[in-house]
């Protein structure tokens, strides 16, 4: 007689998340940062990563909650280099959206040490719904410290991470405790250390499907895949695949045809998040449409624009000239109008002197040069014509004494006109505002 026992399953923490049955948005330097992250979401991502922080990054931080936006803001302070008449401006090493992101998002810690991984770790654990240790990243910057990819030659140190992670902070908050690895030369060597790492109490591993000297534009490697989830289901541990998944629909695909738990989606995800939507709920969307809201989401979130910048690049096709312009933009102002995206340019002030790079913007002035030409224009169009001006109608005060253009202050009616009909005493309702620059 068989046994009809389920398969063993490691519970998951109160606090936690299961990665089971999820397509999720790869952890991402610069571009899984927090607007990244929000517009993965609302395309329908099941969980984000953010981007490895590296522990020491994170070490001596202060919490804050943004007021303006409600966000969770990890931030330090810089020196001014001793130079009191210098500004210092709060450096943001990670935000969190407490609302749109509750439960739903993984912190991935760079680390090669024990301790400072447990210590940076404690210091966002309240705010995450997992903590995920990047054991596959092949860049020097990583390697060389011995963190990422390093650690897949160092089993007994990425061991010892992982069970200090599960027992210093995972336990006491509650939260799941995971690692992404990639897959090493021989299939016998990838087994070796999966087998080692579901042991240390992890809840899940990612497995990105390329060695480590792999270029990220090489064919993802799927012939270990069904290996690597077996090791992890045996010990009750969630198989998330990771390389080449391009959509939902193929993640949910390769997830029954490996018999992997969860699908993660990285470069697919940066150029266009909608991806994670299947066809039904209006799948990959146009650049401009996914660009807006990514705009918006930005601007919500007050994220650095030279940030914005760089995953707009990403996101604008090159052969598109939107892609210079957005290039040639230097601030979130210049970055709106350039789209015309004229709805965000209110926010899109405001956030610009929140950030202190309202002074940066090179349109703005050439904008409204052009505006007040226009407006020039226009009366002088409508007064040869003899009828109304095309755009606001004109102050009676001004019109009537057919006087100079006004900027210093708005023209206010002494008193309410009779009724008129032509150009110069055309009436202004009471509560009509002009812009001052506008009001000839
Ligand atoms: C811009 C960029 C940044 C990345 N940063 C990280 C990172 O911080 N941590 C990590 O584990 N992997 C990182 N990766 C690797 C991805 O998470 C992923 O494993 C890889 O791109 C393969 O997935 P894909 O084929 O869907 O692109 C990064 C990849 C890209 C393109």
């Amino acid at each position: 007689m068989t046994s009809l026992t389920a398969p063993p399953r490691v519970p998951i923490p109160a606090n936690g998340v299961d990665y089971r049955g999820k397509l999720v948005l790869a952890p991402m330097v610069r571009s899984g940062e927090l607007p990244s992250r929000l517009l993965a979401l609302r395309y329908g991502a099941d969980l984000v990563w953010g981007p490895e922080t590296i522990d020491r990054a994170m070490i001596g931080t202060t919490r804050r909650v943004n007021p303006r936006n409600g966000t969770i803001e990890f931030f330090r302070r810089p020196s001014n280099g001793g130079r009191p008449d210098r500004p210092i401006y709060d450096s943001v090493i990670y935000r969190i959206d407490p609302v749109r992101e509750k439960g739903k998002l993984i912190y991935q810690i760079g680390t090669a040490s024990p301790e400072l991984a447990v210590e940076a770790a404690k210091i966002v654990a309240g705010d995450v719904a997992g903590i995920d240790v990047n054991s596959g990243c092949p860049k020097p910057f990583s390697t060389s410290g011995g963190m990422g990819a390093a650690l897949l030659r160092t089993p007994d140190k990425l061991c010892a991470i992982l069970e200090a992670l599960v027992r210093e902070v995972g336990t006491p908050f509650q939260i799941g405790i995971s690692v992404k690895i990639r897959i090493l030369a021989q299939p016998e060597e990838t087994e070796q250390l999966v087998t080692r790492l579901v042991k240390t109490g992890i809840t899940g591993l990612t497995v990105h499907c390329r060695t480590t000297p792999m270029r990220p534009r090489e064919k993802a490697i799927r012939d270990q895949l069904r290996m690597v989830a077996n090791v992890c289901h045996e010990a009750g541990v969630a198989c998330v695949m990771n390389g080449d998944v391009t959509s939902r629909e193929e993640g949910l695909a390769l997830m029954e045809e490996f018999g992997v738990d969860g699908a993660m989606i990285a470069t697919a995800a940066e150029t266009n998040p909608s991806c994670f939507q299947t066809a039904v709920e209006g799948g990959l969307l146009p650049w401009r449409d996914v660009v807006h809201e990514y705009v918006r989401f930005c601007l919500e979130s007050e994220n650095r624009f030279g940030n914005t910048k760089y995953l707009l690049n990403m996101m604008i096709p090159g052969k598109n000239k939107e892609f210079k312009m957005a290039k040639n933009a230097r601030s979130y102002w210049d970055c709106c109008h350039l789209l015309q995206f004229e709805d965000l340019l209110p926010l899109a002030e405001q956030v610009d002197q929140t950030l202190n790079i309202a002074d940066r913007s090179v349109y703005k002035e050439e904008a409204r040069n052009k505006a007040v030409q226009n407006a020039l224009e226009n009366n002088e169009t409508a007064r040869a014509a003899g009828g109304a001006p095309r755009s606001k109608p004109t102050s009676p005060v001004v019109a009537a004494a057919g006087g100079p253009i006004r900027t210093n202050s708005i023209p206010k009616p002494t008193a309410k006109p009779e009724t008129t009909t032509t150009v110069e005493t055309a009436p202004v309702p009471e509560q009509t505002t002009q812009q001052p620059e506008l009001a000839a």
